[in-house]
């Protein structure tokens, strides 16, 4: 196991080990807050006048406020959560062979580099074999040496060793389950392959974002 570098562009206070930039680095435009009303923003005021013009009344207008606020608010987070959710990986600090461990989401993450030989094995399998049956390739987003699988255990959660076991993928000595070089449950009680969480490759491939 090794520690790959990441940048990370916000995470949640459990990774403490993460910077957490400041609040502001995160948006490009104010950020509505009603619960200070000496500083409502201005993109906040500018919905709101014109929420005042179509709603045409004091009544109307204070529904308006809070509805177009909530709705500020509500663009706000997601763009705080979407941000949470995201972390970047050098893939130049994963090394062929090797299986970098790190956090997302505060779930343990695996990026393995796979070796030719690794490929290959995940490729010869009969998919008669497999308890839960799955093509290699369709276990990949990107490039065939890149393997991304959340590190949990699919029989009750614990986090796999990395090559190791009798597939040389995988192993959770918790109650002994077997996992190959894509992640998929060849032996013991685990019921389905290693998830698969979202992710894309970006500057050319040299990076991963996950998230
Ligand atoms: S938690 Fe992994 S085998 Fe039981």
């Amino acid at each position: 196991m090794m520690a790959a570098r990441q940048s990370v562009r916000a995470c949640t206070s459990g990774l403490s080990r993460f910077a957490v930039p400041a609040r502001a680095a995160h948006f490009n435009v104010p950020v509505a807050d009603n619960r200070r009303s000496d500083d409502v923003s201005s993109t906040s005021r500018r919905a709101f006048t014109y929420a005042l013009f179509a709603g045409g009344g004091i009544v109307g207008a204070h529904v308006a406020k809070t509805l177009v606020n909530d709705f500020l608010d509500t663009m706000s987070m997601s763009a705080d959560v979407k941000a949470l959710a995201q972390i970047e990986v050098d893939l130049g600090t994963v090394p062929e062979g090797a299986n970098a461990v790190m956090k997302w989401q505060g779930k343990p993450l695996f990026v393995r580099n796979r070796t030719a030989g690794e490929i290959e094995a995940a490729r010869s399998v009969d998919q008669a074999d497999l308890p839960d049956p799955a093509k290699d390739e369709d276990r990949l987003l990107g490039p065939d040496n890149w393997l991304v699988l959340l590190g949990i255990c699919t029989h009750l959660g614990c986090v796999p060793l990395s090559h190791t076991g009798d597939f040389a993928g995988y192993f959770c000595p918790c109650h002994g389950s077997h996992y190959d070089t894509s992640g998929r449950i060849r032996k013991g009680p685990a019921p389905a392959n290693l998830e698969i969480p979202p992710y894309k490759f970006i500057d050319d491939g040299a990076t991963l974002v996950v998230g």
